[in-house]
């Protein structure tokens, strides 16, 4: 029995320990990690905030999955936008919405170094303005619609690579047919390219998805099917009569001098006097 006593000690000092554990001293603890931290940890988030927060992750999901799908060719910009406007009004939702006198700003954004929320929005942000993707777009109404030169630039480029596709012999790399074919459509696809932009490559203000197709159908066109070769044609024969036409004069004046004599000149050299230094100087040399 008497073995027991030396129990006693230790559970009154037990108790004590548990007694301090619910005691005044550590309600007072939670309150500065109250005002250290913030809600989140002692105060759950207003419910309306969290919703928005899920919407926010939904649609930042879908538009990066749409994003990632549609990045080869280029399709971002008209297949994305559904989740890019549900995506920027979301967020919007997120920055203005105050409940009971707590912005959800102030409890998602900005909070630690990481701010992986915001990083996510810009990410996106980056992605639709890096492309100029608005600028597929319409917004007059304030809704997004496909603009006029969106869609005809579409027509384009759809006549362009049908006639190309029907033309095409896989089997042989004679592209003479496809070439002459598709000529027309490629060339006025090319002209209504460049007058989208001021700058001929047109990065800079077109939408990626129009830059895309005019960049594949190029290459398409001057290095798989070689089909500048063939243009290449007219122009040698331009440049040639140019070199002829522009050495007639030339011609002409050696012709006078070595094939005609000097008495029967046209009278019509004798009217200026840069004409008749000319004369001078032939007949002297004669
Ligand atoms: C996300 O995309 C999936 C599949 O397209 C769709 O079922 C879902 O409704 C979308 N979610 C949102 C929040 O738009
Ligand atoms: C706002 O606060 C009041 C009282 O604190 C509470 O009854 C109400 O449910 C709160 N509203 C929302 C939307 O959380
Ligand atoms: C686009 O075309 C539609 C119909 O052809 C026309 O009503 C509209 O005014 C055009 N918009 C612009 C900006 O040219
Ligand atoms: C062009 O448009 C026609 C009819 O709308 C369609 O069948 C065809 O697949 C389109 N071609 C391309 C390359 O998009
Ligand atoms: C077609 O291409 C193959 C390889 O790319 C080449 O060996 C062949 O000579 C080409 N034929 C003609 C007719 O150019
Ligand atoms: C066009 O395509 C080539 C490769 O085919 C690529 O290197 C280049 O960056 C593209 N240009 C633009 C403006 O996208």
């Amino acid at each position: 029995m008497k073995s027991y006593y030396w129990v006693f000690p230790f559970l009154l000092l037990h108790i004590n320990l548990l007694k301090a554990d619910t005691s005044t001293d550590e309600s007072l603890d939670a309150n500065l990690l109250l005002l250290k931290t913030g809600i989140g940890y002692m105060v759950p988030f207003p419910e309306k905030c969290s919703e928005i927060l899920s919407d926010y992750a939904d649609y930042a999901s879908n538009f990066t999955k749409c994003s990632i799908l549609h990045a080869r060719p280029i399709r971002i910009c008209k297949n994305c936008i559904e989740h890019y406007m549900s995506f920027h009004d979301k967020y919007h939702e997120l920055l203005t919405t105050v409940v009971n006198g707590t912005s959800c700003k102030s409890v998602f954004i900005s909070r630690d170094r990481l701010d992986a929320i915001l990083e996510y929005h810009d990410n996106i942000m980056g992605i639709w303005e890096k492309g100029h993707c608005n600028a597929c777009y319409d917004w007059k109404t304030g809704q997004p619609v496909l603009s006029n030169e969106t869609i005809h630039f579409n027509e384009l480029f759809n006549q362009t690579i049908d006639c190309i596709m029907k033309y095409i012999v896989p089997s042989s790399n004679d592209s003479k047919v496809v070439c002459d074919n598709c000529m027309q459509s490629y060339i006025k696809l090319d002209n209504y390219y460049k007058t989208l932009s001021a700058d001929a490559i047109g990065v800079d203000s077109i939408c990626m998805d129009i830059v895309d197709s005019m960049n594949t159908t190029r290459s398409i066109w001057s290095k798989t099917l070689n089909c500048c070769k063939v243009r290449r044609t007219p122009e040698v024969v331009f440049l040639v009569s140019t070199g002829i036409i522009s050495l007639l004069p030339i011609l002409y004046y050696l012709v006078l001098r070595y094939c005609s004599p000097m008495r029967d000149l046209p009278n019509v050299l004798k009217q200026s006097r840069f004409k008749q230094s000319i004369l001078r100087s032939l007949g002297r040399s004669n």
